[in-house]
């Protein structure tokens, strides 16, 4: 088996996470690897955005916990200390395949890396949520 069916096969979504910072330098990667992914058209129309900053990770985490009506104190983000935010053009038609391909080769990425990685969920309403705050 070659190196990157054996990634698909063994990266698993992990809900524990170390609040240990990952090195720039990893993170970086990562979302390179990304941004590799087939896109409609080839538009290219999604972009990353890395959330190191704690204070705007555990905003971010509050709100999507608000959003999924989880009791008080719930991390959604189950304490990863990075938030890689995916976010496609609504004008592309794809845009939505587009970002889950992206997300799909970050998550590979990480495993390749030895770092953990999940998908989470409600990023769209979270950001139409602070999008309507500042209009
Ligand atoms: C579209 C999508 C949304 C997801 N949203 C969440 C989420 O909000 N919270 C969560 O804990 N896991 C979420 N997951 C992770 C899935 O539960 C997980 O991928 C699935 O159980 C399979 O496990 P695996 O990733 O280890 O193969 C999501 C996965 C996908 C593909």
């Amino acid at each position: 088996m070659n190196d990157i069916i054996r990634a698909m096969e063994e990266r698993r979504s992990i809900r524990s996470f170390k609040p240990d910072m990952p090195a720039k330098e990893a993170i970086s990667q990562i979302m390179e690897a990304g941004l590799y992914a087939a896109s409609g058209m080839g538009k290219q129309g999604v972009i990353t955005v890395a959330v190191t900053n704690k204070e705007m990770r555990d905003r971010l985490s509050e709100v999507n916990r608000q959003i999924g009506g989880w009791k008080e104190g719930f991390d959604p983000f189950y304490g990863a200390p990075v938030v890689i935010i995916v976010l496609g053009r609504k004008d592309i038609p794809t845009h939505v395949y587009d970002g889950s391909l992206v997300m799909g080769n970050l998550m590979l990425a990480a495993h390749s890396l030895g770092l953990g990685s999940i998908w989470i969920h409600r990023a769209k309403e979270e950001f139409e949520r602070l999008a309507s705050a500042f209009l």
